[in-house]
């Protein structure tokens, strides 16, 4: 038996734009995507010569089969066309589900990069995040890492220049957000607070903090707002401690604000943590 590592890392929608329904049911999307530290520590037992397991040390993520971590060793063993013979997953979880953080895709994209590296890598970065897209729409991005523009269902990448330093406070509050009742929501909807994503792309091209702060923007947050008036409330909080900029991401319903000072971010996560749970972040 050989036992793997790796860290899971959440991701942040810095811009999210839905540009229309498909006809497959999923929505074309484009979205500046921003990988960060916080993450799901993810191990991997390979040649158990056991049935698959799974176990997490939380009660909410599912550890049979639907679990995407699991899915994704499936998806790599069958591309392989090699049997592990027996795999065992533990996940230790930092990353909230059902937050718009990818935790559940950062996972499966750890199963990948872990695997295949364990495998001789044969399968390219691209290879690799093309065998995600099979895990979930979230999951290419996570194998891909740092900032990246993320089109089509979630699959189509393209790498962009490094977000400039800063550091995140991550506020997830009591609640949780359907992600497809919400695509549902955006197609009954006439979305008028959209991206300026080539205002996105020229800032991170000038690594101007501020000109990214400024344009972080979510199509799908005035849907989620409208039920959830906590999202305004820590969005406005949290400027009130000096963040640069704030959106949700994702599909919700965590809600994040950028700080160049590490002081003022943990100002910020200390003053909503009474309430709701907080996270300190930065890029990766
Ligand atoms: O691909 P994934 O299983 O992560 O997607 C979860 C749900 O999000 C889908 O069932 C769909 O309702 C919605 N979705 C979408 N268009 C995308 C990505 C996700 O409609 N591009």
């Amino acid at each position: 038996m050989i036992t793997l590592q790796e860290p899971a890392y959440a991701k942040l929608n810095l811009t999210l734009d839905i540009l229309g329904k498909r006809p497959d049911g999923y929505h074309e999307l484009r979205s500046v995507m921003q990988q960060i530290a916080l993450c799901d520590e993810v191990e991997i037992d390979v040649e158990t010569g056991e049935d698959w397991s799974l176990e997490t040390d939380r009660d909410d993520v599912p550890t049979d089969s639907t679990n995407l971590a699991w899915k994704a060793a499936g998806v790599f063993y069958q591309a392989l066309g090699k049997d592990p013979q027996g795999v065992t997953i533990r996940i230790q979880k930092r990353i909230p589900s059902q937050a718009g953080l990818g935790g559940g895709s950062a996972d499966a994209a750890a199963v990948l990069k872990a695997l295949n590296r364990h495998a001789g890598s044969p399968f390219s970065r691209e290879e690799l995040a093309r065998l995600g897209a099979k895990v979930g729409s979230d999951v290419p991005f996570c194998v891909w890492g740092g900032t990246a523009l993320a089109e089509g269902r979630g699959e189509v990448l393209t790498d962009l220049p490094d977000m400039p330093q800063c550091f995140y406070c991550i506020v997830m509050p009591d609640f949780s957000v359907s992600t497809p009742a919400l695509f549902d929501k955006a197609d009954q909807a006439e979305l008028t607070y959209r991206p300026d994503t080539q205002a996105m792309l020229d800032a991170l091209k000038e690594g101007d903090l501020l000109k990214v702060a400024g344009n972080l923007c979510n199509a799908m947050e005035p849907l989620a707002a409208e039920d959830h008036p906590d999202i305004a409330a820590i969005r406005t909080i949290m400027e009130d401690c000096g963040a640069l900029g704030t959106a949700m991401t994702g599909s919700g319903s965590a809600v994040y604000g950028i700080f160049d000072a590490f002081d003022m971010a943990a100002m910020a996560s200390m003053t909503l943590m009474e309430k709701y749970q907080t996270f300190l972040s930065r890029n990766i």
